[in-house]
Parts: structure tokens; sequence; C-alpha cells
């Protein structure tokens, strides 16, 4: 114990003397010496390089941080804000409104890291927080107090898989992502029901086979097929009859669906024919 309590006091004296010392310094160089200008204070402070993108702010730490508060998103939407292609895009019009940045675009992280990762998690704590009222009557923080009470309370096994956390439950997968959906809406809104936020292959998953007749049961014909003549037309050039459409299997294979039964020439000659 003894021991402990000296090396402390020792550890004490260490830092008083690097301060000490570090005030004579200060005191004894010129004022024009490279430390004292304020670009190379901020350099000696800086956690890490920025990101190659924002390398020109290097020396400009003020464009992104604000004293006492840190880096705040108004800094940073001083320069973003009129980014079309961000904001015209289903999937990252919410930049109109995120209110935050940080948790998202990292920064500090070297000049060969670009810091655009999506992270669902963050962007539906973000959408809590916005609902945070200090009025406890007001509906946004009713909703919010009932989603914490969801998060905290709902069993494991009620998440649909294990790729999901509760919080991506949160989200309207569809407001970002409907542009997207293969399955034209015929899974429904909730992609999260079979899908992770990070890739949207599943693994797991095996196509019934080619043999099944339930093509329906998950595939919706694209509008094409039910222009006039498709049918006929298409009976005749594949040498096939179906009965209807909703006999995919009579003219579709499973591998995709450019791949048609015994008619390998379809590929270029059919794709004038416009589908969705
Ligand atoms: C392009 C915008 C940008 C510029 C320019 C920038 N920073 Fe940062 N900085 C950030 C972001 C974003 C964070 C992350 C904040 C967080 O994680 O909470 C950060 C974090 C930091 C932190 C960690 C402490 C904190 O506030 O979280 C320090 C220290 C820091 N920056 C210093 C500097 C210095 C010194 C400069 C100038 C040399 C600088 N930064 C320039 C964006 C910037
Ligand atoms: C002084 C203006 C300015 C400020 C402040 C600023 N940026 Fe940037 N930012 C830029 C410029 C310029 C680019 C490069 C644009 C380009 O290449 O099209 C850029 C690029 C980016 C990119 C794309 C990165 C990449 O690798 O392509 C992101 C994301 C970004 N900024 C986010 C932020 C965030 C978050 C903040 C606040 C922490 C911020 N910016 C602050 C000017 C700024
Ligand atoms: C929840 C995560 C998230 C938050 C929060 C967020 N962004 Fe983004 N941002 C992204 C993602 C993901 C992309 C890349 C989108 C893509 O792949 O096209 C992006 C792209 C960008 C780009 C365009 C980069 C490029 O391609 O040139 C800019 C600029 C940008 N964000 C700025 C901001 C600013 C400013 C804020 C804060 C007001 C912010 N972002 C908040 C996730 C986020
Ligand atoms: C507010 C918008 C927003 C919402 C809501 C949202 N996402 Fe995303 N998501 C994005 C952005 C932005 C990206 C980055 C890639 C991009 O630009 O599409 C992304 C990427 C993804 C990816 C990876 C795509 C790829 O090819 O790498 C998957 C999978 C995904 N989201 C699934 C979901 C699911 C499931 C939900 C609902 C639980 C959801 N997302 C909700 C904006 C959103
Ligand atoms: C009932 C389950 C289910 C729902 C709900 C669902 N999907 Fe899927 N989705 C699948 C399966 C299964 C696959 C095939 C995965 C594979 O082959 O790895 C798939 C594949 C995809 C693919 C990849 C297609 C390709 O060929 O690369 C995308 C993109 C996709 N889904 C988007 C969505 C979107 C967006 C939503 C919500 C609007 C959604 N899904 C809802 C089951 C579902
Ligand atoms: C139980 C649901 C289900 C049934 C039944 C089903 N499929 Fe699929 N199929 C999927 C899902 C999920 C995907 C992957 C998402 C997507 O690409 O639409 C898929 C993908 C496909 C693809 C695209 C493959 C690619 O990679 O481009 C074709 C073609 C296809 N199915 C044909 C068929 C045919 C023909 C039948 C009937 C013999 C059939 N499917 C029956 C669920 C089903
Ligand atoms: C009489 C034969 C026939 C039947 C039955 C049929 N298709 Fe097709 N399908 C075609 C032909 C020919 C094309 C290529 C022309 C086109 O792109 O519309 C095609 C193309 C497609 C495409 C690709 C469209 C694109 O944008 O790339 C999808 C998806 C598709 N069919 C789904 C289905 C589904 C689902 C069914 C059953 C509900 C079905 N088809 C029934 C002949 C058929």
């Amino acid at each position: 114990m003894a021991k402990k309590k000296k090396s402390k006091k020792k550890s004490i004296l260490i830092t008083a003397i690097t301060i000490g010392v570090l005030i004579v310094v200060w005191l004894v160089t010129p004022g024009d010496a490279a430390f004292k200008q304020v670009n190379t204070w901020q350099r000696m402070t800086s956690p890490g390089a920025l990101s190659a993108a924002h390398a020109s702010l290097e020396n400009n730490c003020a464009a992104c941080h604000t004293p006492v508060t840190g880096a705040e998103a108004a800094n940073c939407i001083a320069c973003h804000a009129n980014d079309k292609s961000l904001l015209q895009n289903q999937a990252t019009s919410f930049h109109a409104n995120v209110g935050s940045c940080k948790e998202c675009h990292l920064e500090h992280q070297g000049r060969d890291q670009r810091t655009l990762e999506m992270d669902h998690v963050a962007l539906a704590e973000l959408g809590l927080r916005q609902l945070k009222s200090n009025d406890p009557d007001s509906e946004s923080e009713r909703v919010r107090q009932s989603f914490a009470v969801l998060m905290k309370h709902m069993p494991d096994a009620a998440l649909p898989h294990s790729r999901v956390v509760r919080e991506e439950l949160l989200l309207n997968c569809t407001t970002c992502h409907e542009t997207e959906d293969p399955h034209v809406g015929y899974f429904g809104d909730n992609c999260a029901t079979c899908h992770a936020t990070n890739r949207w292959n599943i693994p797991e998953y095996i196509h019934p086979p080619a043999a099944s007749l339930d093509c329906v049961q998950c595939h919706k014909a694209p509008p094409s097929h039910y222009m006039p003549m498709f049918m006929s037309m298409c009976a005749k050039m594949l040498g096939k009859s179906p009965k209807s459409v909703s006999q995919c299997y009579v003219c579709h294979m499973i591998t995709g669906w450019n791949d048609m039964k015994g008619a390998a020439w379809h590929k270029k000659s059919m794709s004038h024919i416009p589908s969705r």
C-alpha cells in the first residue's frame, strides 16, 4: 500500500515538472516560434489526420469545431446543405433534417478513410432523440416513451431473426429503400422481417426448386405481361402455351428472369418490351 502511494506522489511530481518545463520553454522562446502559431497548436491537439475530402481544412479546425461544444452539425451543414444528389436520392434524403453528423461520418481517422458507413442503429437513435420533448404530455414525447418501453422489454425471441437489433425495428425501411425492393411490394414494407441492414442477401436462404408451381406466391409479373398480345406473342416465340400469366414456370427458369425456358435468344430480342 505504502509503495503505491509513493509512486502516485512521484507521478504527480513528474507531471508538475513537465508542465513547469513547458511554461519555462514558452516564456523563453520568441513569439514567432512555430509552436506558438495557431496552426501548429491546432495540429498538436488534433486526434488524427482528417479524411482526404477534408484535407484542405487541416489548418482550419474552427470550420467544424465550435469551442466548448466540439464538432457541430451546424458547421457541417454550412458547407453541405446544398448537396442535391444527397437530398434527392430516396435513401439519403434523411440528410435534410437528421440534425447530427458525427454518428456516421467520423473524422480524424486518417486520409485514406472514407467515412461513409451507414449506421442504421445510430439513425434510429437520432430519430428517438428528435422525438424527445420537455413536455411530458406532448405527442412526440409519449411516442418516444412507448418506443423506449418497447425497446427495453422486447424479448430476444420477439426479434424476427438474429441479424437485426431492436432499434432497427423502429425504422420504416421503405421510406428509404422502396425503390430497391425486388419483391415489388409483395413481401410488405417491413424489410427487416427477413433482412439485416448491412447487406441484402440472406446466406441461409434457399430458393424453392424449379419444379415448384407456386411462383406467384412470391413473385409478381411486371406490367409488360398484361399488355395486349404479350401472352400470344410469347407463346408463339417460346413455343409454350401457358394458360395464364400466373404460370410463370412455363416460360421462366429460376436462375434469372432473363433466362427463358429453351430460348437463350430472348436475352437481346425481347429487351425492348417495357416491363416494370
Ligand atoms: C471536417 C471537420 C473537422 C475538422 C476540420 C476538424 N475536426 Fe476535429 N473532429 C471532427 C469530428 C466529426 C469529430 C468527432 C467528434 C466526436 O466523435 O464526438 C472530431 C473530434 C475531434 C477531437 C476529439 C474531441 C471531441 O471533440 O470529440 C479533437 C481533440 C479534435 N477533433 C481536434 C481537432 C483539431 C485540433 C482540428 C484542427 C487541426 C480539427 N479537429 C479539425 C471534425 C473535424
Ligand atoms: C468548409 C466547408 C466544409 C465543412 C465545414 C465540412 N465539409 Fe464535408 N466536405 C467539404 C468538401 C469541399 C468536400 C469534398 C466534396 C467533394 O469532393 O465533392 C467534403 C466532403 C464530405 C463528405 C464526403 C467524404 C468523401 O470521402 O467523399 C462527407 C461525408 C462530409 N464532407 C461530411 C462532413 C461533415 C460530417 C462535416 C462536419 C463535421 C463536414 N463535412 C464539414 C467541405 C466541408
Ligand atoms: C445515420 C447515418 C448518417 C448521418 C447521421 C449523416 N449521414 Fe451523411 N451519409 C450517410 C451515408 C450512408 C452516406 C453515403 C450514401 C451513399 O452511399 O450514397 C452519406 C453521404 C453524405 C455526403 C455525400 C458524400 C459523397 O458521396 O460525396 C455528405 C456531404 C454527407 N453525408 C453529409 C452529412 C452531414 C452534413 C450530416 C449531418 C447533418 C450527415 N451527413 C449525417 C450517412 C449519414
Ligand atoms: C432514413 C433512411 C433509411 C432507412 C429508414 C433505412 N435505411 Fe437502409 N440504408 C440507408 C442508406 C443511406 C444506406 C447506404 C447505402 C445506400 O445508399 O443505399 C442503407 C443501406 C442499407 C443496406 C445495405 C445495402 C447495400 O447494398 O450495401 C441494407 C441491407 C439496408 N440498408 C436495409 C435496411 C432495412 C432492413 C431497413 C429497415 C429496418 C433500413 N435499411 C432502413 C438508408 C436507410
Ligand atoms: C418475407 C421475407 C422478405 C421480406 C419481407 C423482404 N425480403 Fe428482400 N429478399 C428476401 C429473400 C429470401 C431474398 C433472397 C436473398 C438471397 O438470395 O440471398 C431477398 C432479396 C432481396 C434483395 C436482393 C435481390 C438480389 O437479387 O440481389 C433486395 C435488394 C431486397 N430483397 C430488398 C428488400 C426490400 C427493400 C424489402 C422491404 C421493402 C424486402 N426486401 C423485404 C426476403 C424478403
Ligand atoms: C417462397 C417464395 C418463392 C417462390 C415460391 C419462388 N420464388 Fe423465386 N425468388 C424468391 C426470392 C425471395 C427471390 C430473391 C429476390 C428477388 O430477386 O426477387 C427469388 C428470385 C427469383 C429469381 C431471380 C434470380 C436472380 O438472381 O435474378 C427468379 C428468376 C425466380 N425467383 C424465379 C422463380 C420461379 C420461376 C418460381 C416458380 C418456379 C419461383 N421463383 C418461386 C422467392 C420465391
Ligand atoms: C408466356 C411466357 C411468360 C409467362 C407466363 C411469364 N413471363 Fe415473365 N417474361 C416473359 C418474357 C418474354 C419476358 C421478357 C420481356 C420483358 O422483359 O417483359 C419476361 C420478363 C420477366 C421479368 C423481367 C422484367 C425485367 O424488368 O427485367 C420478370 C421479373 C418476369 N418476367 C416475371 C414473371 C412472373 C413473376 C411471372 C408469373 C407471375 C411471369 N413472368 C410469367 C415471359 C413470360
